[in-house]
């Protein structure tokens, strides 16, 4: 590969010089992350921080003593996923899960609140429906957008991102929104008792299975980090004892004007946030997570062939074809390792013939915004593991990182880059990725299971 990016075109290089990061910049977006988790937790700050640091009311992690049935609601990703699961003791087989995925068309996602929270509860009754369950059950709901958390079950709106956008559920309590559509149908009974973003639901469902998991990660759709933080540096709350869950959400980092992102940004990020349902909002997001990558490399290609450096036959109007260029796409650009035929053969399939040559540039442009994307994430998570090894006044930190989303597990090249990066920029944390293997909905049940413990 290395050959191949040498012979490039001057040009090109100049372009992808644009997504290369300095070990300098790397630091430097670890200084400015930490400094805004500090702001976010602290009482005066809170109301600038661009990430936002968001108590869940999960104070505890499984301890393996969870028992009963649960249902549980995933939202946030591409699909909508619902989920019943069952803890018993190990002896009788420890976690059982059955779940189905069901989609929410386009016209939901960017419509009324009502509509969108009918088309959750139609799923859920079909899915209970087909399940032969009647009787009357705790439900756990995985909400995978930023919530002003007051309790378990209070959670106001603070916006939407990725491809959603409902404005009139922005500002309201999204469980009491769940409890009035489960109402508005006469057929179910179900008890919302706790609602959890994602990155906790992914946490408490490793952390099921190893106790070290104190961190949550999501690269995926969009992307996030959770982590278990002490009460007492949680300034903004009340009490001193134990510790909470914080919900960072970190895509949104970069917003701000403080400790920005504004030296690493570049001219295609910028389109691509331009391009975006929410201009100006989760700049760090739209740097790493698979909603994003595609239309960063497209715009690239697009610049390209405006230099006259790739596609020559090719009409430009096809190369501006909305989403052409998907993050699925680019994950099978760059696990060719060989002689590029693959990538041939799949910009062809994309509607876009072209030699070697150009399928040499398509793959360096794909490797390049995807190295990046998993530095930077790498750079955020070494921000919150040596916060906690600091806070724990340790000089070796061993921790279990529980990781979800396509992204991290699809692509040939992300989770690697993202594990040297951070050991090169955490080097006194001893991290292990624990990739989750359920849902986090699963995690959202555990939390329910831990109301009805108490
Ligand atoms: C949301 C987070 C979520 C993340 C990963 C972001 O866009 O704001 O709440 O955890 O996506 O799904």
């Amino acid at each position: 590969m290395t050959s191949r990016v040498a012979t490039l075109n001057p040009k090109v290089e100049q372009v992808l010089k644009s997504f290369k990061l300095s070990r300098e910049e790397l630091m430097l977006v670890i200084r400015n992350m930490r400094k805004e988790m500090e702001m976010g937790l602290s009482r005066k700050g809170q109301k600038e921080a661009s990430v936002r640091m968001l108590p869940t009311f999960v104070r505890s992690r499984p301890n393996g003593k969870e028992q009963g049935s649960f249902v549980a609601l995933d939202l946030g990703g591409t699909n909508f996923r619902v989920l019943l699961v069952t803890f018993c003791s190990q002896t009788e087989g420890g976690m059982k899960l059955v779940n189905q995925t069901y989609s929410i068309p386009q016209e939901v996602m960017q419509g009324r609140g009502i509509q969108l929270f009918d088309h959750i509860v139609d799923c859920v009754a079909k899915f209970l429906s087909n399940q032969n369950i009647t009787e009357r059950l705790p439900l756990g709901f995985t909400f995978s957008f930023p919530c002003n958390q007051i309790s378990l079950d209070q959670a106001i709106l603070l916006n939407w991102t990725k491809g959603f956008n409902v404005p009139d559920c922005v500002g309201k309590d999204v469980v009491q929104l769940l409890r009035e559509a489960i109402q508005r149908r006469k057929d179910l009974d179900l008890e919302v008792v706790a609602l959890t973003n994602d990155t906790v639901g992914t946490m408490m469902s490793v952390a099921y299975q190893d106790l070290k998991c104190e961190i949550g990660l999501i690269v995926g759709t969009g992307t996030n980090a959770c982590y278990m933080e002490q009460m007492k540096n949680i300034e903004k709350l009340d009490g001193d004892l134990g510790e909470m869950c914080i919900n960072m959400e970190w895509g949104a980092f970069g917003q701000g004007e403080q400790y920005s992102l504004a030296k690493i940004v570049n001219e295609f990020d910028k389109l691509v946030d331009q391009q975006s349902l929410h201009p100006g909002k989760q700049i760090f997001e739209k740097m790493i997570s698979g909603k994003f990558l595609g239309a960063i490399v497209q715009n690239v290609l697009l610049n390209l062939k405006e230099k006259g450096c790739i596609f020559q036959g090719i009409q430009t109007s096809k190369l501006k074809q909305q989403d052409i260029i998907k993050t699925k796409t680019m994950s099978q650009i760059e696990s060719d390792s060989g002689d590029l035929l693959d990538v041939k053969s799949i910009l062809e399939d994309l509607g876009l013939p072209c030699g070697i040559e150009d399928c040499t540039v398509v793959q360096a442009v794909c490797l390049a915004v995807s190295q990046r994307a998993a530095q930077l994430c790498g750079a955020g998570l070494a921000a919150v593991l040596e916060r906690m090894r600091e806070n724990r006044g340790v000089d070796h930190m061993k921790i279990t990182v529980g990781v979800d989303g396509t992204l991290y597990k699809s692509h040939p090249h992300f989770s690697q880059i993202l594990k040297d990066t951070v050991k090169d920029l955490a080097a006194k944390c001893e991290v292990h990725f624990h990739q989750s293997k359920d849902s986090s909905g699963v995690g959202a049940a555990l939390v329910a299971a831990s109301t009805r413990a108490s």
